[in-house]
């Protein structure tokens, strides 16, 4: 597809699987807490932020914490997640990723990064990956949270693609829609029945190239 010029990767979900991480972390803070948290209600918790994710926990716990106590028990989370973060490797990158960031510069397609995490940058440097984009946009640039498309505009912005030009990989219904808003072509990496709003949806990048996508985005 010549009219590709860049394509903007969420992290989480899509990169790696640092779900099960957030989970680990958010559960032994929810057992502190007396809430039972599970892994279904983790999946509420993909492509939200750090204090929406926390305020989710709370809520299905039915406890309301003031302001300066929600920030120490999303400081705390995120120590234990950067402990588990510390461990991770390359061996971590999710299955055909690395092929196709590597076949995307071979044909001059641009990379960035659109994530919610403040964390994307360490990630990106424990498995490697920190080269491979020429934009990073993270959770520490941006003001307003997907589904608002701030963070995929941004990062199309620095790359001075036109947004319309640009595919985005996103595992998270707020990140799909978020592409959207931006009026970006979206290709979901998940479930297509969670996924319905993308354009397209993988099961992963296994296999996959830019042929595979089906846009056909206008010169
Ligand atoms: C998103 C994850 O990428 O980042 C969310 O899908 C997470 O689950 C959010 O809450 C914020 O991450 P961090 O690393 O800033 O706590
Ligand atoms: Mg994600």
């Amino acid at each position: 597809m010549t009219n590709i010029e860049a394509c903007i990767f969420d992290l989480d979900g899509v990169i790696v699987d640092t779900a099960v991480y957030h989970f680990k972390a958010w559960k032994n803070l929810a057992d502190e807490l007396g809430i039972d948290f599970t892994e279904e209600h983790n999946e509420r918790l993909k492509g939200v932020s750090r204090m929406r994710s926390l305020e989710i926990i709370l809520e299905i716990g039915s406890l309301d914490l003031p302001a300066v106590e929600k920030e120490k028990l999303a400081f705390r989370k995120n120590t234990e997640y950067l402990e588990l973060v510390n461990q991770m490797t390359a061996a971590e990158i999710l299955p055909g990723v690395t092929t196709f960031l590597a076949d995307l510069k071979v044909r001059g397609i641009k990379i960035a990064l659109g994530s919610a995490s403040k964390n994307a940058r360490t990630i990106l440097e424990k498995i490697n990956l920190l080269n491979q984009f020429e934009a990073i946009v993270d959770g520490t640039l941006v003001q307003k949270a997907k589904p608002d498309p701030e963070v995929f505009l941004l990062a199309a912005r620095l790359l001075g693609v036109a947004p319309e030009h640009c595919v985005v990989f996103e595992d998270a219904l707020a990140g799909v829609a978020a592409a959207k808003n931006a009026g970006m072509y979206c290709v979901g990496v998940g479930k297509p029945e969670i996924l319905s709003q993308a354009d397209q949806v993988i099961s992963s990048f296994e296999g996959f190239s830019l042929e595979h996508i089906k846009t056909d985005i206008p010169a």
